[in-house]
């Protein structure tokens, strides 16, 4: 029952348009994570108002926000968080089965998206078969099952050297670019944030700089 409460966020705007690729920067604790988790709809604000795709996300229910996520955002994570008992091609999958997308046109979605970040070859491998760089592919793959119209990243190079960070960034650009879909990254790293056309700098739970 710790009844203290911190403010994380506070007197914060922003937009972000459709088709953006923006990198989120600042000190670690300034609240980019929690700014992502109010982004991918993970958590609600407790005062104030987002909308997400021009729908005031305050007046939806739990359901209608957790239906909402998974069919129009796509998550990474700094630590990939893939099923370790699953091959790489289930670990693509499991988003759409949630969805009505038929199994069958489901695999073969999986497995052009595996083709896609270079990984076909290793659809049958299990994440601990897998190299950092290329779980952190096989995360990509499963953010994109549902075609999303979003993609949020936490500190996706967090743990990849900078060869490996390259590689991912190069796919996020593409996914931007040639998919035209919105990707927001949370970054400490220049070199990854250099990669977005856009640079939002938070500090102290506020933009400082957008
Ligand atoms: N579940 C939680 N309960 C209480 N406080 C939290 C919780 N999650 C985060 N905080 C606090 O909120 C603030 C912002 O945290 P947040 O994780 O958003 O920071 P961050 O910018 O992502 O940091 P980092 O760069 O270290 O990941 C910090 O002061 C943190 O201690
Ligand atoms: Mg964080």
């Amino acid at each position: 029952m710790g009844g203290a409460t911190h403010t994380v966020l506070a007197d914060l705007s922003l937009t972000i348009a459709a088709g953006e690729f923006a990198a989120i920067m600042g000190p670690s604790g300034s609240g980019k994570s929690t700014l992502l988790h109010i982004l991918g709809l993970l958590d609600r604000p407790t005062s104030g108002s987002y909308r997400f795709a021009g729908r005031e996300t305050a007046t939806l229910s739990d359901d209608d926000l957790s239906g909402l996520r998974n069919q129009a955002i796509g998550f990474v994570f700094q630590s990939f968080y893939l099923v370790p008992y699953a091959t790489a091609l289930d670990n693509v999958l499991l988003p759409g089965l949630y969805s009505n997308t038929p199994k069958g046109a489901l695999t073969r979605r999986a497995m052009e998206l595996l083709d896609k970040v270079g990984l076909a070859a290793q659809a049958g491998h299990k994440p601990s078969q897998l190299s950092g760089g290329q779980q952190q592919r096989v995360a990509l793959a499963r953010a994109l099952v549902n075609d999303p119209d979003l993609i949020l990243a936490d500190e996706p190079t967090g743990q990849l050297d900078s060869t490996t960070s390259a590689e991912i960034m190069e796919l996020l650009a593409v996914i931007n670019r040639d998919a035209g879909k919105t990707v927001i990254v949370v970054t400490h790293d220049d070199a990854t944030a250099a990669y977005a056309r856009r640079q939002i700098l938070v500090h102290d739970g506020r933009v400082a700089q957008a």
